[in-house]
């Protein structure tokens, strides 16, 4: 039977699947419930499974018709964690727990691997070399990914690529898409603490006023992407909160400033962070108010290689058309499938 009648056969099955995955969301490295549900759909189409990588993680094990024995094997990954936001919608597989949600649609990449399992499964006497199948935990800002590589998942399940993908909402119905290079971005933040000395707001001369200091850092840290970042790259400084003050005529002690930081190399990224600290520490010294400066880099730049994108781009052409299997612009959106691709060739694809 080909790839599409299996799946169009097991829609029904998956759709459930998905549906009562939604309906159960579970945050970063809690996803107990769902490992249990994959882990038991493994091992009812008869695919081995490991439990415990990165906490949650499950890995099924699908030998080809050569049992194992040929070395050949490549990783197909999704992710199992929801979003701590409160769904509203009304359907009757809503999230049942307040607060959670697959707004993200991982509950849709865990059933569309598993589809793929069961269709390998199905098909394992013509599948030359192994897959292994990672549901991962915590992608939300846990680094899941991080955690099953650091627990070995590349050195007890040797393999030579790896591939993800994600729903991407706004790409036509019907097509797939995969590019060499960078995929999405790296991921920062940073937090800065301009400090001065408050005080009545009618003497400022009495003060040490953070207020217009914080306001010219922000202003000062949106050159560095138009000034020092070639113009060529690519680069975010996003300034998302300030804090300061709690009453009109009090000039307060202190302003908080934190925010993003995104690049697609480590270049621009070292590059940002410098300036950014220069930027800081210098204006807060011309204008005699200590500072201090936090910068932390939390997922590194998803970068997809260029034979296993190519490769990607290929079966996705078999499945959808030659028509339908489309480049891929970069986001600066964030993933922490990049913590696999520092490890192994593989493509990062989108639905
Ligand atoms: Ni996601």
């Amino acid at each position: 039977m080909s790839l599409t009648a299996f799946l169009a056969e097991q829609a029904p099955q998956i759709t459930a699947i998905r549906r009562d995955l939604h309906a159960h969301p579970e945050l970063c490295f809690e996803e107990v419930r769902t490992a249990d549900v994959v882990a038991a759909q493994l091992t009812a189409w008869g695919i081995p499974v490991h439990r415990g990588l990165g906490t949650t993680g499950v890995v099924g094990i699908l030998h080809g018709k050569d049992g194992g024995t040929n070395g050949k094997a490549i990783g197909l990954r999704a992710d199992m964690d929801a979003l701590p936001m409160q769904e509203f919608n009304t359907f009757a597989h809503a999230s049942q727990h307040a607060g959670k949600m697959h707004a993200c649609g991982h509950d849709g990449h865990t059933a569309m691997l598993l589809a793929a399992a069961q269709y390998l499964a199905a098909h394992k006497d013509s599948l030359d070399g192994t897959v292994y199948l990672i549901f991962q935990p915590a992608e939300e800002g846990g680094g899941g990914a991080r955690e099953m590589v650091q627990d070995g998942l590349f050195t007890q399940f040797p393999m030579q690529a790896v591939f993800g993908m994600h729903n991407w909402p706004g790409m036509p119905e019907g097509t797939m898409a995969v590019s060499p290079g960078p995929a999405m971005a790296s991921s920062n933040e940073f937090k800065i603490v301009v400090r001065g000395k408050g005080g009545h707001a009618a003497m400022p001369h009495m003060v040490l006023d953070p207020v217009p200091v914080a306001a010219q850092i922000i202003t000062a840290l949106q050159t560095i992407v138009s000034r020092n970042v070639k113009p060529i790259e690519a680069g975010v400084v996003s300034v998302t909160m300030v804090h300061a003050g709690e009453a009109t005529n009090v000039v307060p002690d202190s302003v908080e400033l934190q925010g993003t930081v995104r690049t697609f190399t480590l270049e621009v990224l070292d590059l940002i962070e410098r300036r950014m600290e220069e930027v800081v520490r210098g204006t807060c010294a011309a204008h005699g108010v200590q500072c201090e400066f936090e910068f932390v880099r939390n997922y590194p730049p998803t970068i997809n290689t260029a034979p296993e994108a190519d490769f990607a781009r290929r079966v996705m052409a078999q499945v959808v058309g030659e028509a339908n299997a489309l480049p891929q612009e970069p986001t600066m959106g964030a993933e922490d499938f990049a913590f696999m691709l520092l490890e192994k060739p593989g493509a990062y694809c989108f639905i």
